[in-house]
């Protein structure tokens, strides 16, 4: 029952300030203390430095804001997870905007013959520097795991893909970019979005989806973007997408991968406390995180 805690205050992986502030804010809403009811040993890192672009840097490379600080800051990310990994630690990461997925998953598949991901999101996170809207990277670390995007980010630890299109389940998704839905066609990237949740109701969702990944994988990274669930339960993040997932939903999916014991790694992501109600989405992670590590059964 170890777990490390590991933070990075990245905001420039999009264009809104304040969400460098998250993993503060999820600490101020008692991450470590809620997990130590729980009985787990918590070594909190602290985080991950993240450097300032300056004007020059700032200069988009192939559509892509940052792209310097953005795959530096994930390089430090990568061997953090790995090294907390090889010390059986479980690595629990806190955002930070969701370009620090692609340091989470550079740092875990290491570890694995056949890794596998839960994306909680109301976006797929599948653009390249020639399919995104906005240039921002986090809309592109799920595509920059698979292998697709600038070299400087897919080739992190110096190995790629991270993860196979086949291993990969999508939660909660509403907002698809064109590029979006051509990768996830062409490489049969299995999608629960919004319209299947509200067809099958979560409970078999859940219940597919780790059925799945049970299956195929030797180990399972959640990565968690506040923005899958609805704005009203989750008001302080960037890019919010109205009819999401609601707050019971998602815990009982957290619930459900709490019995189902598959997790190996997770992560938090795209807390804005600046954009927040009173720090009520870091409130809401925090529970999250309770059900997930198995507050119902204890
Ligand atoms: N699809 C849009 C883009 O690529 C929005 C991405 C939002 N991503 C996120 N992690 N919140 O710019
Ligand atoms: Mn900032
Ligand atoms: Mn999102
Ligand atoms: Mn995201």
């Amino acid at each position: 029952n170890n777990m490390s805690i590991i933070g990075v205050p990245m905001d420039l992986g999009q264009n809104r300030r304040g969400v460098d502030m998250g993993p503060s804010a999820i600490r101020y809403a008692g991450v470590v203390e809620r997990l130590e009811n729980l009985a787990y040993h918590i070594a909190d890192l602290g985080d991950v430095p993240v450097s300032r672009p300056d004007s020059k840097d700032n200069v988009q490379e192939g559509n892509l804001r940052n792209l310097k600080q953005v795959a530096d800051s994930n390089q430090q990310l990568a061997k953090m997870v790995t090294q907390e990994i090889h010390k059986n630690r479980f690595p629990l990461v806190l955002g930070g905007d969701h370009s620090i997925a692609i340091g989470s998953m550079a740092g875990i598949a290491k570890h694995y013959d056949n890794p596998g991901v839960i994306w909680y999101d109301a976006h797929g996170d599948l653009n390249s520097g020639d399919t995104s809207p906005s240039g921002n990277i986090h809309g592109m670390p799920l595509a920059v795991s698979l292998g697709i995007g600038h070299e400087k980010l897919t080739n992190i630890l110096d190995y790629t893909p991270k993860v196979k299109a086949e291993n990969i389940v999508i939660i909660g998704a509403r907002s698809l970019d064109p590029g979006e839905k051509e990768l996830i066609r062409e490489q049969g990237i299995t999608v629960y979005s919004m319209h299947e949740i509200d067809r099958l109701g979560m409970s078999q969702v859940m219940a597919k989806a780790i059925d799945y990944l049970k299956q195929r994988t030797d180990g399972v990274h959640l990565s968690l973007d506040l923005d899958g669930l609805d704005p009203d339960e989750a008001p302080g993040v960037g890019t919010p997408v109205i009819g999401g997932l609601s707050y019971r939903e998602s815990h009982l999916a957290m619930e459900m991968l709490s019995e189902a014991d598959i997790l190996t790694s997770a992560e938090f992501v795209e807390v804005n406390p600046i954009l927040d109600d009173q720090n009520k989405t870091a409130t809401l992670a925090v529970g999250l995180i309770g059900s997930l590590f198995g507050e119902k059964l204890k």
